[in-house]
């Protein structure tokens, strides 16, 4: 079983489309059962006002054909470091951010999604610089690249 954990700020806009875009590429693949996959914001903002994913980031979904379910942001918990074996952040901000919860990485769990990329660098927040099909097309690359990483077996965490 894998255990992966996307990370951004508000957790209404990325990861969770990192979220949901990740389940449907491992569902196409007959995988959804060696997977659980969640998303958590670093900010407590979202979670206070109840809020779910934003209209746009569920407009690209919808018109990418990528199912989604309810989601409500929530808040990383420190416990979250226990739970997932990798915690994936959009942006350098959100590792800094998730530094200040869970006080030290160990166990090198915390990456960049597109560090498993040719390309290493963030994703840029849409929420603010509004191009959701860009953070689409660099979401779906990252989720593509990670899974060959989990999926070979010369690597430590694998099925
Ligand atoms: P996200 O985008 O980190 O991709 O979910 C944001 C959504 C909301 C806020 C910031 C970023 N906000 O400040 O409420």
């Amino acid at each position: 079983m894998v255990k992966v954990l996307f990370v951004c700020l508000g957790n209404i806009c990325r990861s969770p489309m990192a979220e949901f875009i990740l389940k449907d590429i491992v569902k196409k693949r007959g995988l959804e059962n060696e997977f659980i996959i969640d998303s958590a914001a670093t900010s407590g903002y979202n979670e206070k006002f109840q809020l779910g994913i934003y209209p746009e980031a569920k407009d690209i979904l919808k018109k990418m054909n990528v199912p989604f379910t309810e989601h409500m942001s929530r808040h990383m918990k420190k416990e979250d470091y226990d739970q997932f074996d990798y915690i994936l952040a959009m942006e350098e901000e959100n590792i800094t951010n998730i530094m200040k919860i869970i006080e030290g990485d160990p166990k090198h769990k915390v990456m960049r999604l597109l560090d498993f990329t040719e390309s290493p660098r963030d994703i840029i927040d849409p929420w603010y610089y509004g191009n959701f099909d860009a953070t689409y097309s660099d979401i779906t690359y990252g989720c593509e690249k990670f899974l060959e990483y989990v999926m070979d077996s010369s690597n430590e965490k694998t099925l």
